[in-house]
């Protein structure tokens, strides 16, 4: 069988490439000890949400200088809280859960968008620099309701 000159190069750079790849995530995965975010999962039971800390108090609270935790459910068709207010320069951390099915967390005009899946804990912090009112939207169709899924964050 005759491979043409062309196509050995190309073969050759193919399997090349997988070889640098196969090097890169090794040295990554063991030496550096690099893991996939489920490496710090968090789960819940979603039956129990409203008893389960810190779910059985949700809101916005102060945990340093300018710095808050948010502390949130989601379910269908809302969300707890649903409208907070912060001082401008001021760190958020959330923490969201789902007490039914899947919903979004999207805050409008920023990076922030998460996933509310009953059963699981997601984190995220966002620091607010600049004031305004912020609206958040739920971006996982969820049911008949889901486009009135909404909050706000103002900032001030
Ligand atoms: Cu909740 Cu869409």
């Amino acid at each position: 069988m005759h491979i043409h000159r062309l196509e050995k190069i190309w073969l050759g750079f193919g399997v090349a490439m997988l070889a640098v790849f196969l090097v890169v995530i090794g040295i990554s995965g063991f030496a550096m000890g690099m893991n996939p975010p489920s490496g710090h999962a968090h789960t819940i039971d979603p039956q129990q949400v409203d008893v389960t800390p810190p779910f059985d108090k949700p809101g916005i609270r102060q945990v340093g200088d300018k710095e808050y935790e948010a502390v949130i459910t989601s379910f269908a068709f809302g969300f707890d809280p649903n409208e907070m207010e912060i001082p401008a320069g001021s760190t958020v951390h959330f923490i969201i859960t789902s007490k039914d099915v899947v919903h979004g967390y999207q805050i409008v005009g920023t990076n922030v968008n998460m996933m509310a899946v009953p059963g699981e804990v997601n984190h995220l912090s966002y620091t607010f620099d600049k004031p305004g009112e912020y609206l958040i939207l739920c971006n996982e169709y969820c049911g008949i309701a889901h486009e009135m899924m909404k909050a706000k964050i103002v900032v001030s």
